[in-house]
């Protein structure tokens, strides 16, 4: 049991507006949840612990079907969510991935690529992608007063792969800094490993590992299950 990931699947899908969880959504007729279950699975991942919306653990358990898979209830964030699943993680637990159940199309290929820099030695790997549009800083109404150089920013995505240790320990911080009546801003868990000065590292990441939250995002995904391997 040595690969193990965290699927956070308990955000409530509001802007994506179908009046259920976003991890329940259809892509090509199979919930996001599920594919991005078989994705990891079929990246070499061994063992899949989903953390569902609080009371839709059954539901979540039956859009899941046949796949061995253990469902724990998440929480009212994402760092929440996860904290919930490490909980949960089975013994012997060596790389642990977190992968947004959002990204259901992440090619397997890219799993393949976080979990082997773990192996090789880096204590977090995150995908990257280069940023396409031109960056400007505004102000509080909206006006430009500055151009970021996109040289040298990275946009990231998941599954981002830990050891075990460091994503318990970053977790274990941020939990500390919320008892602490601290703000956890970090977005991504690389982000919380970063504040505790982990050096993180990159492979490349992928198109189609983009994240499912707007209606716009659904269509798209819709349209690449549709067309078929890429
Ligand atoms: O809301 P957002 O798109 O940033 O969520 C990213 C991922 O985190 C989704 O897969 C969502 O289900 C998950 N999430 C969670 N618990 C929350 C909020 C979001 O597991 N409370």
């Amino acid at each position: 049991m040595s690969v193990v990931a965290i699927v956070p699947a308990a955000g409530r899908g509001e802007r994506l507006g179908l009046g259920l969880p976003k991890a329940l959504a259809l892509v090509g007729g199979l919930t996001m949840v599920a594919r991005a279950v078989d994705g990891l699975v079929e990246g070499g991942v061994d063992h899949v612990v989903v953390a569902a919306p609080p009371g839709d653990e059954d539901t979540v358990r039956a859009a899941l079907a046949h796949r061995a898979v253990q469902v724990v209830p998440g929480a009212d964030d994402r760092v929440g969510s996860v904290d919930a699943a490490l909980a949960a993680l089975p013994a012997g637990t060596e790389v642990v991935l977190v992968h947004d159940a959002a990204r259901c199309l992440c090619p397997p290929a890219v799993v393949r690529a976080v979990v082997d820099a773990v192996r090789a030695g880096h204590r977090a790997v995150v995908p990257a992608t280069a940023v396409a549009d031109t960056l400007k800083r505004t102000d509080p109404a909206g006006v430009v007063t500055a151009t970021v150089d996109r040289r040298g920013l990275a946009a990231v995505q998941t599954p981002q792969g830990f050891d075990v240790a460091t994503l318990r320990a970053a977790h274990e911080r941020a939990r500390a800094h919320r008892a602490a009546g601290e703000p956890v801003t970090a977005t991504d868990d690389a982000g919380l490993a970063e504040a505790m000065g982990v050096s993180v590292a990159t492979v490349p990441g992928d198109p189609r590992a983009f994240k499912v939250t707007t209606p716009l995002d659904l269509a798209m995904a819709e349209a690449l299950v549709t067309a078929g391997p890429a």
